[in-house]
């Protein structure tokens, strides 16, 4: 089954300090995916992979094309529906972490992990144990748990990031280099993470530059290069190339 179709995506950027030229995020960009695959996007710096993940959240509004968004009741175009159907969305649908590390409020970082548990409906109590099993399984030192992640470490931050957004198992998981500050031990754990707490439910398409990385967790690679689709192939067919570490 299809959960979304992607048709024709388009995002440039105006660039009035460099008079008024415009730059190509993403040049008509179409593709499907299927509900709970795994998709892995690739392509070199860039290429467009962050642009694709903040037009699929509605970070940016792209210029042209369709994000349909088959949804249990009915299909949401997501490139033009209204900003409160986005703002639903993103509280029961859609999960999304940043490739750079958004500014933390002050606030305990078990309580960073289990606020999306608690805004579902969970009581504190069980939303804060599931966080907990998501820092330990994601070796984040005990004694960080009540500290505010402000004043963690690029590393630490990442995993209470990826904690947050997986938490509550969210249909459509956009993941924007989740683990690129992990050291490869760490970065094991938390692709173990995704394969085990994640159940087949969960639509994900993440950004990677791991080779390694891609081959562990995609069903599929969309290869970008330079705003355009290159190709989507299976990840057996993947041969590794363009990905520039
Ligand atoms: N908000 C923005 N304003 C202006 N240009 C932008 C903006 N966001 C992206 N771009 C441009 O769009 C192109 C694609 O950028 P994008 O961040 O999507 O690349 P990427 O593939 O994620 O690269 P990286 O691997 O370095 O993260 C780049 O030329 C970039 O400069
Ligand atoms: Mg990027």
């Amino acid at each position: 089954m299809t959960i979304l179709s992607i048709d024709g995506l388009s995002k440039t950027f105006d660039m009035h300090v460099l008079g008024d030229t415009q730059v190509v995020g993403l040049d008509d960009v179409s593709f499907d995916v299927q509900t709970g695959e795994f998709l892995a996007i690739v392509g070199e710096s860039g290429s467009g992979k962050s642009s694709l993940l903040k037009c699929l959240y509605r970070t940016y509004e792209p210029n042209s094309g369709r994000v349909v968004y088959h949804g249990p009741t009915r299909d949401v175009d997501l490139a033009s529906c209204p900003a409160r159907t986005v703002i639903g969305l993103r509280r029961d649908v859609i999960g999304y972490t940043s490739q750079f590390l958004d500014e933390i409020p002050r606030v305990p970082a078990v309580d960073v992990v289990a606020r999306p548990l608690v805004e579902q409906g969970h009581s504190r109590d069980d939303a804060r144990e599931t966080a907990r099993d998501l820092l330990t399984a994601l070796s984040v030192p005990r004694e960080l748990w009540e500290a505010y992640p402000a004043t963690f470490s690029g590393g630490e931050r990442q995993r209470v990031n990826l904690a947050q957004a997986i938490a509550p198992r969210p249909a459509v998981l956009l993941l924007d280099e989740p683990t690129s500050a992990l050291d490869p031990e760490t970065r094991r754990a938390a692709i173990d993470l995704l394969s085990t707490y994640l159940d087949g439910e969960t639509t994900v398409i993440g950004v990677f530059h791991d080779t390694n990385v891609v081959e562990a967790v995609a069903d599929r690679v969309v290869v970008l290069d330079d705003g355009r689709l290159d190709r989507v192939v299976p990840v057996d067919e993947y041969d590794g190339e363009v990905v520039v570490e």
